[in-house]
């Protein structure tokens, strides 16, 4: 089948590579040329294990193409994907106006019979105005029906995601919709749950507030570990030994960050309060995970007796979480902010998040590695449970800090251990 992606990121990208190498010829339209003449050489704008691969293997195949020219893409293809970004307004809802921008643009290239599919999270509704707009500036004789494809992989492991999805959520009005867009996912295992719009526009955002409280939850039975001694790592873990828990996204730590959970929860209360429904339970969700950023803080502040005044703080892990360069909504923002307002030196390094950090992290300073970082640091903060930082030889990085202190902001050491090495250390819940 030919289809096409508008939009190149995580989700533009990573889906339409796949959809690639499983034989399809697809297209990606794009706006920036600069980017588009990269992509066409296998050139990827973002970090994603395994995507270069994919996409130079596909590109060398002839089955995917890159364009910044609709007229390219749209006559030839039976499905169109709108994978472009949702980013929050001020007030939390979601910015549609790309989304309409590139729904307009592509009306005057619909040939023959076309679906028209949304794959970037977008509120209940938006399918149904971009119907609206397409029926607005269509010609006569354009055929077409539109669809919510949401989609739920994980930055870090993109590519296995949308291979081995859980579910393929299929939400449509039309029967013909459905069963081209049933026949297209085909190959992809994973459970169909084939719906109507409005459910599938929903579903997203159900998912992302789900995982998000259930972070919050565990953050806030960590909090309650640590004023009533209990061990709070235990506790969710056996918390999620009953199957009808699970023990996924129960990890207490430095909060959650990223593209999707903070946005998505954002623009879920933004609905709500459109709807006239208080979601209380989704603001708290919001507050506890500010909470658990500034936790990061009173902990650094309890270890230095008080005061973060010219204290030289190492920092390891910048992106919001292993395996990825983003640094959007990235925890160590709120903490690195809050730390130098209290008067710190911050030292960071990250694996692969630096160049990113830098366009949005100032008055830092970024080492080259581990050691370079926690040379003369009062304290060492882990905010990115890279595997890397894992086996760090502690007795070496020892040697190396002015003071032993450590907060661990992921849980990846062991207290006994590392307390027994000298250090004074704090975890999140233990
Ligand atoms: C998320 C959803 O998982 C995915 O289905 C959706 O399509 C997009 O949003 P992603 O943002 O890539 O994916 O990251 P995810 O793995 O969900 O982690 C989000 C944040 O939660 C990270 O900052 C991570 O550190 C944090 N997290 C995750 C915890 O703090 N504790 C956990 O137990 C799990």
């Amino acid at each position: 089948m030919t289809i096409t992606f508008i939009g190149h990121g995580y989700v533009g990208l990573v889906t339409a590579s796949v959809f690639a190498d499983l034989g399809n010829t697809v297209w990606v339209i794009g706006h920036t040329k600069e980017k588009i003449e990269k992509l066409k050489r296998g050139i990827i704008p973002i970090y994603e294990p395994g995507l270069e691969e994919i996409v130079k293997k596909n590109v060398r195949a002839k089955r995917i193409f890159f364009t910044l020219d609709y007229r390219d893409a749209i006559p030839e293809s039976s499905a169109v994907f709108i994978a472009v970004g949702t980013p929050p307004k001020e007030n939390g809802e979601a910015d549609l106006s790309t989304i309409f921008e590139v729904a307009k643009k592509l009306v005057p290239y619909l040939n023959g019979y076309t679906v028209i599919a949304t794959k970037s999270t977008v509120p209940v509704g938006t399918s149904q105005r971009i119907k609206e707009i397409i029926n607005q500036y269509k010609a006569q004789k354009a055929d077409f029906d539109v669809a919510s494809v949401p989609e739920f992989l994980r930055e870090g492991q993109a590519i296995y995601d949308t291979q081995s999805p859980d579910r393929v959520v299929i939400g449509t009005d039309s029967k013909k919709a459905e069963d081209l867009l049933v026949e297209l996912h085909e190959p992809i295992d994973g459970k169909y749950v084939l719906t109507n719009i409005e459910t599938a526009e929903m579903i997203k955002y159900a998912a992302n507030a789900f995982l998000a409280t259930k972070i919050s939850f565990a953050n806030s039975i960590a909090s309650l570990s640590e004023l009533t001694g209990a061990d709070g790592l235990k506790v969710l873990e056996a918390v999620g030994l009953d199957k009808r828990i699970g023990s996924s996204f129960l990890s207490p730590g430095a909060g959650f960050g990223g593209s999707c959970l903070p946005k998505d929860i954002k623009a879920l209360l933004s609905i709500a309060k459109t709807s006239g429904y208080d979601f209380g339970l989704l603001k708290e969700v919001d507050k506890v995970n500010n909470q658990a950023m500034k936790g990061i803080v009173s902990k650094s502040k309890r270890l230095l007796e008080g005061s973060l005044e010219n204290k030289t703080i190492a920092v390891l892990g910048l992106s919001f979480k292993p395996d990825t360069d983003d640094m959007r909504d990235a925890p160590s923002i709120v903490v690195i902010n809050s730390l130098i307002r209290a008067g710190a030196m911050i030292k960071a390094y990250d694996p692969v998040a630096m160049e990113n950090a830098g366009k949005i992290l100032k008055g830092i300073t970024f080492s080259k590695d581990c050691y370079q970082a926690v040379e003369d640091a009062d304290l060492l903060i882990i905010l990115t449970e890279w595997n890397e930082f894992r086996q760090l030889p502690l007795l070496e990085i020892k040697k190396l800090m002015r003071k032993l202190n450590i907060v661990d902001g992921r849980n990846i050491y062991d207290p006994k251990k590392v307390r027994e090495m000298g250090f004074s250390y704090l975890g999140v819940g233990r």
